[in-house]
C-alpha cells in the first residue's frame, strides 16, 4: 500500500489478558465452566484460561555431539571475523539445499497462518520424526536435569570465553548461547478440558524451537525473536499426563550482539471453546480521533475448530482503564451482540465502528498522559459465554510530518529517543519485568520518550510497559534479509520464514498505542543491491501494510542515498548516522569505511512529503567513570589507542568525546539536529550499555556505547542528554572527578555539562573564568586547568541568573561501604526484584571514584542473590558470582524473593580494611505498594 505518509496515522492498542498480571485478577471472576461434552461439535459455555507455564521445568544442554534432530542443515563458518566494523557491507549468502532427513518440513506448517497465498501453505508430510527419541517420551527419567523456571537464559551465568580465539567472541558476549538444549515439563490436563481446543504460547525461545508433545512433533518456530503458538489439541491426553519436550537450537555466529540461549520469555497454556477468538484476533483502530470524540473501530476475528458450521453473537465493551489496577464499573462504548456464522475449520470477521465522546487520548510523556482503554469481546452462544477475550489499547492520533516532525494529538513532540537491545545486562535475555521497568525508568530520568526496539519484537510485556509509562516506540523486526551480516543469521531462513514472521510479529504488536511506527529491517544488505534489494523491501512494506495500514513502515538507512529504489519504497526516512555524516569529520580523515557529508538535506530534497527521523545516531563510546589524557581539542572523534582508549585495560575515556569509527560524539549529533529542525529527533545508540558487540575492545564481553553503563550506573553522557532533553531541569556535571594524586601541577581539562547557558569554574575558591555556549555548542570547557587538589565548584547560570552549582571534592581514603536500594518492599512472588548499589566512600561517605576493591555480599532471609555486575565492559568474572570487584567505586547486586509469604532479606556487603555495610529489604506475598504507579 502506497502511503502519503504525512497524512495521520492513528492506532490503537491490544492486549490478550494475562500478559499484564492485572487482568489475571479480573479474568479469575468470569465465567466458570458450566458445562462439558466429549464431543467438540458441541459447545461448551467456557471461558478461556490462560494459564502461565513457567514453573517447573528440566533443562539440559548438550556438552558435544548432540542428537541429529536438525531443522535443516547450515553452511560451514568459513570467516568468523567478530570484530567486523558495525557498518560494513552485507555479503551475500551461501545457499545450501538440505536433502532429506532434516525437520523443517514438518516445522513450515506452523507459519500457515501467517501465509496468505493458500498455495504457499505447508502440508505436513506424513510421519512422526523424533518419536523414537528418548527425550521426547514421558517415561524418559529427566531427574538428573537441571530444574529450572523460566523465562530461562542458560548462558548468562557464562563462564565467560576468555582470550584471542574464543570459541563464541565478542560480538555475541562471550558467553555460552551456541549449541542444542532440551526442555521437558509434564502437564496434567483434567477430564473437564474434554472438548476444549489446548495451546501452547511461547513467547519467545532462542532459537529453532521444536516442540514435542507425548512423543508427536506438534510443530516450531525458528526466528528466536518471535511469540508463537502451536495447537496441542490433537496430541493431547485429556484427563491425564502430557509431556511437553522442546529442543532449542542456537547456532553460534549468528548474532551481531547477545542473543541468550534457550526459552527466554513467558511460556502459556491457553484452553479455549472450539469457537473462539483467534490468536491476536482483535484489532482496533481509531481512525478519527479529536478532543470531543473518537472514533473506534473492532475488527474481532472469530476461529471455528469445530468439526460444523457455527453460530455466534460477539459483542464488545469499551471500559476506561483508570490505572493498572482498576476500571470502571460501566462500559463507555458498546457494541451490541451481532450474529456470525463461521464455517467448520474457517475463521471470520466481525467489524464495527462506534463514536466515543471525550476520549482520553493516549499520548508520550511527559507532555501527555498514557490513557488506556480495555475493550471486552464476549462470544455467546445460545446466550452463554464461550469465550471473552480483553484487548487493551489507546486512542491517540499520530502524524508524520515532513516539516514539522512528529506531531501526538496536533501536538509537537520531538523524538528524544534511545535503541536498545533486548538483554537486561547481568540478568541475560530473561525478560523480567521489574527488570525492564528499571531500565525505563532511568530512561524516563534521562529525558528520553522514545525507543527503538533494535533490531527484533522485544518481549510482549515491554510493550505493555511503554503504554502505561508513555514511551514512543518504533517495533523492528529483521537485522538482515537475505544477505547476510553473519553466517548463521537470519538470512538462512529468510525465504521461508520473511512472510510468517512479519505477519506474525505485526499482529501481535499492532494495538500498543506506544507504537508509533513499524521497521522491517536494520542496515541490511539489500541497500546495496539496487532495484533487486528494492524489490525486497517492497514486499516486506506491503506485507506490513497488509496487515496493519494505520503506521508508517520504513527499514533504517546506512547506506542507501536518496536517488536509489531502496529509499523510494519507505513511508519516512530512518537514517542510520548518515543525517549527521558519516566519518565527515577531521578526526575521522585517516579511517577507512562508507564515508558521507551530512544528507538530512538530500533525503529532504528528495521525498519533501515524507518525515526524517535518525534511527540512529552517535555510536559514541565510553567507559563509567574513566578519563583518559590527553583530552581530544576536537568534539568528536574515534577512539585511538593513543587518545580516548586504553587498550591494556579496555577503557574509553568518560570525557566523551569520542565514537566507533562511524559515530559523531552526542555535542556533535546536536548540533546536526538543530542545523535541520525538520528533523523529527533521534535514536540515540544506545541507552544502556548492552552485551556483545564490544566496539573497540572485542576482547570484552559487553558494548561501550550506553548513555548508562551494563550495571544500570548513569556516565557522565547522562548528563550531557538530560541537559539537553531535560531544559527546565537545573543541571550543572562537572566532568572528571578531582582525585588526580599524580597529576599535581598537570593540564587536566574541565567540562561541564549543564542545562544552563553559561557557567563559572572555581578551583579552591578561585574563578578560573565564566563561559557562555556560543550556538552549536552543548558543553563548556576549561581545558587549561592546573590540578590541585581540593574542591572544584562550577555554579551555572540561565538567562543571567543563577541556575545550578555542582561541587566535586578530592576524598579521603576509603574507609567504608555504603549500600542504598531502588525499593526496600518487594513482591514474594519468585519474579519481583531490588536493586542495590554498594559503593566504596571515605569516612564522610563520598565516593572513591578510582576504587577497585573486591566487594563479597551474603544474603540472608528467604531470596537469593540472582546476579552481581560493575559495569566494566571488560569484567569477565561470571554474573553468578557472589563476588566482585568495584569499578569505579561502584558495584551492583541483584536480590529476588522467593515465591511464598516473604519476610526480611538482609544483605551484608564485605571488603578487606573497609567497614561493611548491611541493608534490609522486605518481601510480602501481596505487597500492594510494590505496584508502581507511572501516571
Ligand atoms: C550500527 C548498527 C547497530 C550497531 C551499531 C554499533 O551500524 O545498526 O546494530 O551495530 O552500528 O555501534
Amino acid at each position: 500500500m502506497k502511503q502519503k505518509t504525512f497524512l495521520s496515522w492513528a492506532f490503537c492498542s491490544r492486549l490478550m489478558y494475562g500478559t499484564f498480571f492485572v487482568f489475571t485478577a479480573i479474568m479469575s471472576t468470569v465465567g466458570q465452566a458450566v458445562k462439558t461434552n466429549s464431543t467438540s461439535d458441541v459447545i461448551t459455555s467456557i471461558n478461556r484460561e490462560r494459564i502461565k507455564l513457567n514453573e517447573g521445568w528440566r533443562f539440559m544442554r548438550y556438552g558435544a555431539e548432540p542428537d541429529k534432530l536438525l531443522y535443516d542443515i547450515r553452511p560451514p563458518i568459513q570467516e568468523a571475523n567478530d570484530s567486523k566494523v558495525a557498518d560494513s557491507k552485507p555479503t551475500e549468502a551461501i545457499k545450501l539445499e538440505a536433502g532429506d532427513g532434516v525437520l523443517k518440513k514438518w516445522i513450515l506448517p506452523t507459519a500457515n497462518d501467517f501465509i496468505k497465498n493458500p498455495s504457499q501453505k505447508h502440508i505436513r508430510p506424513a510421519g512422526e520424526p523424533g518419536a523414537d527419541f528418548s527425550f521426547v517420551k514421558e517415561n524418559f527419567a529427566d531427574n538428573t536435569w537441571e530444574q529450572i523456571t523460566l523465562p530461562h537464559d542458560w548462558a548468562i551465568k557464562g563462564p565467560f570465553y576468555d582470550g584471542d580465539k574464543p570459541e563464541v567472541g565478542g560480538g555475541m558476549g562471550r558467553l555460552p548461547s551456541h549449541g542444542v538444549a532440551w526442555y521437558r515439563k509434564k502437564i496434567t490436563i483434567p477430564a473437564t478440558d474434554q472438548g476444549k481446543i489446548i495451546y501452547l504460547g511461547i513467547d519467545g525461545a532462542m532459537s529453532y524451537a521444536m516442540v514435542w508433545l507425548n512423543g508427536h512433533l506438534v510443530g516450531g518456530w525458528p526466528y528466536g525473536y518471535n511469540s508463537f503458538r502451536l495447537n496441542l489439541t490433537p496430541y493431547v491426553n485429556v484427563g491425564g499426563v502430557n509431556q511437553i519436550a522442546i529442543r532449542v537450537d542456537n547456532p553460534n555466529h549468528s548474532a551481531r550482539w547477545y542473543p541468550g540461549g534457550g526459552i527466554y520469555r513467558n511460556v502459556w497454556l491457553t484452553k479455549v471453546s472450539p469457537v473462539h477468538v483467534a490468536q491476536w484476533g482483535t484489532f482496533i483502530t481509531t481512525p478519527n480521533v479529536s478532543v470531543t470524540e473518537a472514533t473506534i473501530h473492532v475488527s474481532v476475528q472469530i476461529q471455528n475448530k469445530a468439526k460444523t458450521d457455527q453460530t455466534v453473537d460477539v459483542k464488545t465493551e469499551i471500559y476506561v482503564l483508570t490505572d493498572i489496577a482498576t476500571r470502571t464499573q460501566k462500559p463507555v462504548g458498546i457494541f451490541p451482540a451481532e450474529k456470525i456464522t463461521i464455517k467448520a475449520g474457517e475463521s471470520g470477521v466481525n467489524e464495527r465502528q462506534l463514536i466515543l465522546k471525550n476520549p482520553k487520548r493516549w499520548g508520550p510523556y511527559p507532555s501527555q498522559k498514557p490513557n488506556l482503554y480495555i475493550a471486552r469481546t464476549q462470544l455467546l452462544k445460545n446466550g452463554k459465554l464461550i469465550d471473552e477475550y480483553d484487548t487493551q489499547f489507546g486512542i491517540r492520533k499520530i502524524e508524520f510530518n515532513p516539516i514539522k516532525g512528529l506531531l501526538v494529538n496536533g501536538q509537537s513532540v520531538r523524538i528524544q529517543g534511545v535503541n536498545q537491545h533486548h538483554d537486561l545486562w547481568a540478568l541475560g535475555a530473561a525478560f523480567n519485568i521489574r527488570a525492564a521497568e528499571r531500565q525505563l525508568e532511568l530512561l524516563r530520568e534521562l529525558g528520553c520518550n522514545a525507543i527503538r526496539m533494535a533490531h527484533n519484537p522485544p518481549a510482549p510485556e515491554l510493550l505493555d510497559l511503554t503504554d502505561r509509562m508513555g514511551f514512543l516506540v518504533i517495533d523492528e523486526i529483521f537485522d538482515s534479509w537475505e544477505r547476510k551480516k553473519t553466517p548463521h543469521d537470519f538470512h538462512l531462513i529468510f525465504p521461508d520464514w520473511h512472510e510468517p514472521d512479519t505477519r506474525a510479529f505485526i499482529r501481535r504488536d499492532r494495538n500498543h498505542p506506544s507504537i508509533m511506527a513499524w521497521s522491517f529491517g536494520n542496515e541490511v544488505g539489500e541497500q546495496y543491491t539496487d532495484t533487486a534489494g528494492a524489490a525486497i523491501a517492497q514486499k516486506l512494506h506491503d506485507i506490513v501494510h497488509e496487515e496493519d495500514p494505520t503506521r508508517p513502515a520504513s527499514a533504517s538507512e546506512n547506506y542507501a542515498k536518496p536517488d536509489m529504489p531502496f529509499s523510494k519504497v519507505m513511508d519516512f526516512m530512518s537514517l542510520n548516522y548518515q543525517g549527521e555524516g558519516i566519518r565527515d569529520a577531521p578526526a575521522y580523515a585517516h579511517l577507512k569505511g562508507i564515508r558521507t557529508s551530512p544528507l538530512y538535506p538530500a533525503f529532504q530534497k528528495a521525498f519533501p512529503d515524507k518525515m526524517i527521523v535518525s534511527s540512529e545516531t552517535a555510536s559514541a563510546l565510553s567507559t563509567r567513570g574513566s578519563y583518559l589524557f590527553p583530552v581530544s581539542t576536537d568534539n568528536s572523534a574515534p577512539v585511538g589507542n593513543s587518545t580516548g582508549g586504553n587498550p591494556e585495560t579496555k577503557e574509553v575515556s568518560a570525557y566523551e568525546l569520542y565514537t566507533a569509527a562511524f559515530g559523531a560524539s552526542a555535542d556533535k549529533v546536536f548540533a546536526s539536529q538543530d542545523r535541520h529542525p525538520y528533523v523529527a529527533g533521534e535514536f540515540v545508540w544506545t541507552g544502556w550499555d548492552y552485551l556483545g558487540e564490544p566496539t573497540p575492545y572485542y576482547t570484552a564481553r559487553s558494548s561501550y556505547s550506553g548513555i548508562i553503563d551494563l550495571a544500570g550506573f548513569k556516565k557522565d553522557r547522562f548528563y550531557l542528554y538530560q541537559s539537553r532533553w531535560r531544559p527546565e531541569l537545573p543541571i550543572a556535571h562537572i566532568v572528571p572527578h578531582w582525585n588526580w594524586p599524580n597529576r599535581v601541577g598537570e593540564i587536566t581539562p574541565v567540562h561541564v555539562f549543564t542545562s544552563g547557558d553559561e557557567a563559572e569554574l572555581f578551583l579552591n575558591g578561585q574563578s578560573l573564568g565564566r563561559k557562555k555556549k556560543n550556538e552549536f555548542e552543548y558543553r563548556l570547557r576549561w581545558d587549561d586547568v592546573n590540578y590541585q587538589p581540593g574542591e572544584l565548584k562550577v555554579v551555572a547560570y540561565k538567562k543571567g541568573g543563577k541556575w545550578a552549582e555542582e561541587i566535586v571534592r578530592t576524598t579521603d581514603k576509603a574507609a567504608k561501604l555504603l549500600a542504598s536500594v531502588d525499593h526496600t518492599k518487594i513482591k514474594a512472588d519468585g519474579e519481583d526484584l531490588a536493586f542495590i548499589t554498594v559503593k566504596i566512600t571515605d569516612k564522610n561517605g563520598r565516593m572513591i571514584p578510582d576504587a577497585n576493591n573486591r566487594v563479597s555480599f551474603r544474603l540472608q532471609g528467604p531470596g537469593e542473590i540472582v546476579a552481581t555486575d560493575n559495569g566494566d565492559p571488560a569484567n569477565l568474572v561470571s554474573f553468578a558470582s557472589h563476588e566482585r570487584q568495584a569499578y569505579h567505586g561502584m558495584v551492583l547486586v541483584i536480590i529476588r524473593a522467593k515465591k511464598g509469604t516473604g519476610g526480611r532479606l538482609s544483605l551484608t556487603a564485605k571488603a578487606d580494611g573497609l567497614a561493611p555495610t548491611q541493608l534490609e529489604v522486605y518481601s510480602e506475598s501481596l505487597c500492594l505498594t510494590c505496584t508502581r504507579k507511572f501516571l
